[in-house]
């Protein structure tokens, strides 16, 4: 089954607007020739106007890094997926760690802002890992289950079909932005644990066509390893993604 890479870099809380514009235009530049990969970055909500302006007609898609999952209302300080679109952004971020971890992120909400994500056609990218003590206990195989299960529990049933864009990132977060990756074993052990599940879950053919990244201190110099892991279908990038030289260099060798 051939599935295009995504690279994909979280912007995280970095970058003005002008100083995110400036970076997407030198990023565009320096992937003009590349076809065979899927390019992505998330900057802030602020900036997503702007940087889908400026990367309209080139290689590179914008992404958001949160919503939230009620259409509209009186919910103070957040943004929708409809507000979201259109920005003309065309992937979000659901549940990465940071947002479990200091705002109070659920599976439960993230079952929510993914259903909120393809109402509106975002892809949503969907991530799980564990932290480092529920790998020392073991748990890392439940704790994945859990959030698998509980974030796309509805849509099993309900409805694969809008489903069909989602994208899975495994982030340990023991390795989000500590220089420590997960092992080229671990990563290909757990990879093909979550592609089973999620056939299990749906079908065979749903499973193989869905893209896994994996994320957690993504690289130049670890990229290719992980790359050439057959279930790994691309990577999620923090601090790596903020520079384009480097971006770039992560994204060449992913094809
Ligand atoms: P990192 O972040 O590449 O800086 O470890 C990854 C992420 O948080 O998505």
């Amino acid at each position: 089954m051939n599935r295009i890479p995504l690279i994909a870099g979280n912007w995280k809380m970095f970058k003005t607007g002008s100083e995110a514009v400036s970076t997407a235009e030198k990023l565009a530049n320096l992937t003009q020739n590349i076809t065979s990969t899927d390019i992505m970055i998330a900057p802030t909500h602020l900036s997503l106007p702007l940087v889908t302006q400026k990367l309209l007609g080139t290689n590179v898609k914008v992404g958001a890094q949160n919503l939230y999952f009620e259409q509209e209302g009186a919910f103070t300080g957040e943004v929708s997926a409809e507000m979201i679109k259109d920005t003309g952004a065309e992937y979000v971020l659901i549940g990465h760690s940071e947002r479990r971890q200091f705002f109070g992120e659920t599976d439960e909400s993230v079952f929510k802002k993914i259903k909120a994500a393809t109402k509106v056609d975002l892809i949503p990218i969907m991530c799980i890992g564990e932290s480092e003590k529920e790998r020392n206990e073991k748990n890392t195989f439940a704790i994945l289950d859990k959030q698998v299960k509980n974030g796309l529990k509805d849509f099993v049933s309900d409805d694969p079909d809008s489903l069909s864009s989602l994208v899975l990132a495994y982030e340990p977060i023991w390795a989000i932005g500590t220089g420590k990756t997960a092992s080229v074993d671990q990563v290909d052990e757990i990879h093909k644990y979550l592609r089973s599940l999620i056939s299990q879950l749906f079908s065979r053919d749903f499973a193989l066509k869905i893209r896994i990244l994996y994320g957690g201190s993504v690289k130049p110099d670890n990229v290719k390893e992980l790359m050439a892991i057959e279930d790994v279908d691309g990577a999620l990038v923090g601090g790596a993604s903020l520079d384009p030289d480097k971006f770039i260099k992560i994204i060449g060798f992913s094809s």
